[in-house]
């Protein structure tokens, strides 16, 4: 097994005061991919600005648990230190990121100074090129002296990706990185990451609203819901035998087919959200299994057998509970 490169422990985040995110754990090997799964609001991104050291720019802080990568405390790294990991260590494709180009600048001008900046020394030029291979976008050369509004939304992304790999960073977080595109370019980005991994040996974090776009690529699936980690094991393990009622939720939400490549899915209930977290399990209030424990004590993710670890009281209730609760 190999030792884990990242690993989050009860990590609580405020905005301005307000809890956004409480008891976030998940670990991630070297070499590994992890997906970061769960609704819109679940706190998957607030997760990720808080491994980039992006939370003081929306005015957040950590103000529980800690957060260990590669030997370092990111947790309580000042700018400096953060200087030293972001985009160098741990490389970002941030949410939404399809038109976060420079619209004035070539794709060559853009990935040449990303690389003059994070990779001092490299032959600038060949790097380019080889950033764009390892991403598989066809003529380089070509591509490099394009603007980004020649290129389609699946080019741009890899572009973006291209850019995240500048530092040469041993992790890369990707937020939502197939989110905006359709079908066919979801999967074709999704080998890009899967062939990545196998060149570069780097690990990777990839977030995303929708559990079937990381079934093949991840290895293990963290679950987040209400700004807490509820599920974490294996692929194969969340997939097919969830340990959460949220997580067998998801799964079973079916994907209904709105317009071409947009999917909608649906798990009956509001999601929690912050400064409306319920006391006890976030997820209580939807849960068709829930009983009196779990509106009044809030679970903790307690590992289980075979490398697993759930945040749940247990379910299905047992029969005689459920009966005298509901
Ligand atoms: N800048 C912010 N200021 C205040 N609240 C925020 C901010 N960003 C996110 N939140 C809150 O935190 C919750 C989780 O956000 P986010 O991490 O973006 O969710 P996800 O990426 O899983 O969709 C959201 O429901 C939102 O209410
Ligand atoms: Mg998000």
């Amino acid at each position: 097994m190999n030792p884990d490169l990242l690993t989050i422990t009860g990590l609580g985040v405020e905005i301005n005061g307000l809890p956004v995110l409480s008891d976030v754990s998940l670990s991630l090997p070297s070499h590994g991919v992890l997906g970061l799964v769960g609704e819109t609001g679940s706190g998957k991104s607030l997760t990720c600005r808080a491994l980039m050291g992006l939370l003081p720019r929306i005015g957040g802080t950590v103000v529980a648990g800690s957060m260990e990568f590669a030997g370092t405390t990111l947790t309580g790294l000042d700018d400096r230190g953060w200087a030293k990991v972001r985009g160098r260590q741990i490389g970002f494709v941030p949410q939404a990121s399809l038109n976060a180009l420079d619209p004035v600048m070539t794709v060559g001008a853009q990935l040449k100074e990303a690389v003059r900046l994070l990779d001092p020394g490299t032959d600038v030029k060949a790097r380019s090129h080889e950033l764009l291979d390892l991403v598989r976008l066809p003529d380089p050369a070509h591509v490099l002296r394009r603007y980004p509004h020649e290129l389609s939304g699946g080019m741009r992304q890899r572009v973006m990706i291209a850019l995240a790999l500048a530092g040469r960073p041993r992790l890369l977080v990707a937020d939502e990185p197939t989110t905006a595109l359709d079908v066919t370019v979801q999967k074709a980005i999704l080998e890009v990451f899967a062939d990545l991994r196998t060149a570069t040996g780097m690990s990777l974090l990839l977030v995303t609203h929708d559990l079937g776009v990381v079934a093949d690529v991840a290895d293990t699936i963290a679950v987040m819901y209400g700004g807490t980690v509820v599920e974490l094991g294996s692929t194969q393990q969340v997939m097919t035998d969830p340990s959460h009622p949220y997580t067998a939720a998801l799964l079973g939400a079916r994907p209904t087919t709105r317009a071409a490549g947009e999917r909608l899915v649906t798990i009956p209930g509001v999601p929690a959200v912050p400064g409306q977290w319920p006391t006890g399990c976030r997820f209580a209030p939807r849960c068709e299994w829930a009983r009196d424990v779990c509106r009044t004590q809030q679970p903790a993710l307690l590992p289980l057998a075979d490398d697993r670890s759930s945040a749940c009281h247990g379910w299905p209730a047992p029969h005689e509970e459920a009966h005298a609760h509901v």
